[in-house]
């Protein structure tokens, strides 16, 4: 089998070093990829908003099975597009429809879906410029700290957590009226703040049956003791201590089963992954966001712990045949840390020669933010997330040390990492 896998990130590569395992490939595309996935298939340049492109690299290169990584191609309709174009049809794309991908393109459809659902999730309203003035009262009538989501996609930032009613009022006109996060805050929706810890729960489903994937926690403020500004994430453990057999037991009954019913009473197709978002507050756990895709950092972590070919459950997945598969799992705990320019996730600059990725040893290196320079044989840092480091250990201590001295021996001008990653969790 031919596997075009789009994306550039760290879950790309990690997806790519797991795809590349199984007996069931013959060619890997990484579409654009990064100096990474360079080792582990061929990289093709494209832009993932370009349909047609991505056709062509599919017809040119006899691909079998598509995987797609981020959420905008998702949301934008990519599974669609295969499914209405006659060369295309019968290719299998790992991601749910354009319809299903509203579970993430859209917080408002989200929660709608989850009031109907009877999903545990927290209480909310939604607004637009009709009933700008009900936003201002629900406010009022509102607990601080006041949570106000942007509905459409904003690259991880349409979420603002307010303390100061009026500032939550003013924030909320600039979002619809001045579209503070552009088309994205033209509906908002404004929910109840919860309490917990937050933990991310994966699913890979044909529509009808799933399988659920080892859980992970990841750590999304740039600053130690989860301080500053939000990233794309700065690193990831699974498994996670808290959730155990009866926690997970509540999310499959409470979240993940409701979730898939409710996409089959719609008629949604949705053969790909689901990430739940989850809070746990006082030990049962709430759906905080949908996202329609595999979460990174993530992947880094998770996607190592799973022993099971992959290939042969996105087969399955794509056929809708995942009812009886099981997945196998590497009890082992991994820890990702990801690697990143000095000054992300504000201004940071590209470019940076890495050093030391020869010396690594007892870990696995997903790249995400690199680039091959061939004129100098080296390789270059080209975003803000840089390098997952992922380890294993018999618990999350050891992997930790074990990522972090691989950590050390990469280098480049401005490196940063947060060296806190899995303070909070019990380190047995
Ligand atoms: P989202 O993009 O929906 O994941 O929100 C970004 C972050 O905001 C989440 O990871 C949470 O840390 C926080 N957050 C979102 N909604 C809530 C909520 N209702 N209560 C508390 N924190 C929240
Ligand atoms: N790590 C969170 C995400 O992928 O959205």
């Amino acid at each position: 089998m031919n596997i075009l896998i789009l994306g550039s990130g760290g879950r790309e590569h990690a997806f790519a070093w797991k795809v590349a395992q199984s007996s069931r490939v013959k060619n890997i595309f990484i579409a654009p990829g990064n100096a990474g996935t360079r080792n582990v298939g061929t990289n093709i340049p494209v832009d993932l908003d370009d349909f047609n492109n991505i056709k062509m690299i599919v017809v040119e290169n006899e691909i079998d099975m598509v995987i797609v990584g981020p959420e905008a191609p998702l949301v934008q309709g990519i599974c669609d597009f295969f499914m209405y174009d006659p060369v295309l049809r019968d290719i299998y794309v790992i991601g749910p429809s354009k319809e299903g991908s509203m579970l993430e393109g859209s917080k408002k459809f989200a929660k709608e879906f989850m009031a109907k659902y009877n999903i545990p999730t927290a209480s909310y309203s939604s607004f637009d410029e009709t009933n700008l003035d009900e936003g201002y009262s629900f406010i009022d009538n509102l607990k601080a700290p006041y949570v106000l989501k942007a509905d459409g996609l904003a690259a991880g930032k349409g979420v603002l957590i307010l303390n100061d009613p009026d500032e939550a009022k003013s924030e909320l006109k600039s979002m619809i009226m001045d579209e503070k996060f552009g088309n994205a805050s033209k509906n908002v929706v404004i929910e109840e703040f919860l309490a917990g810890i937050e933990l991310s729960v994966f699913v890979l489903t044909d529509g009808k049956d799933y399988v659920v994937l080892p859980e992970a926690k990841d750590y999304k403020r740039i600053g130690e003791v989860d301080t500053g500004l939000n990233t794309g994430g700065m690193g990831s453990v699974s498994p996670v201590p808290f959730a155990d057999t009866d926690f997970m037991q509540k999310v499959e009954n409470q979240i993940i089963i409701p979730t898939i019913n409710g996409l089959k009473s719609e008629n949604v197709d949705y053969k790909g992954f689901i990430f739940f978002g989850l809070i746990n507050v006082d030990n049962n756990p709430y759906v905080i966001e949908y996202n329609c895709r595999m979460g990174d950092p993530e992947a880094e972590s998770v996607i190592p712990r799973i022993s099971t070919d992959l290939v042969e459950l996105f087969e399955a997945t794509a056929k809708g045949e995942l009812n009886g598969c099981e997945l196998e799992t590497d009890p082992r705990t991994a820890a990702a840390i990801m690697i990143v320019s000095g000054g992300y996730p504000e201004h940071y600059e590209k470019g940076k020669v890495i050093t030391g990725l020869e010396n690594v040893n007892n870990c696995i290196v997903f790249h995400a933010g690199t680039a091959t320079d061939i004129e100098n044989n080296s390789i270059k840092t080209s975003g803000g997330r840089v390098i997952a480091v992922t380890s294993f250990g018999s618990n999350m201590k050891d992997a930790l040390e074990n990522a972090y001295a691989n950590v050390d021996m990469i280098d480049f001008d401005g490196k940063y990492v947060r060296r806190d990653i899995g303070f909070d969790l019990s380190q047995e």
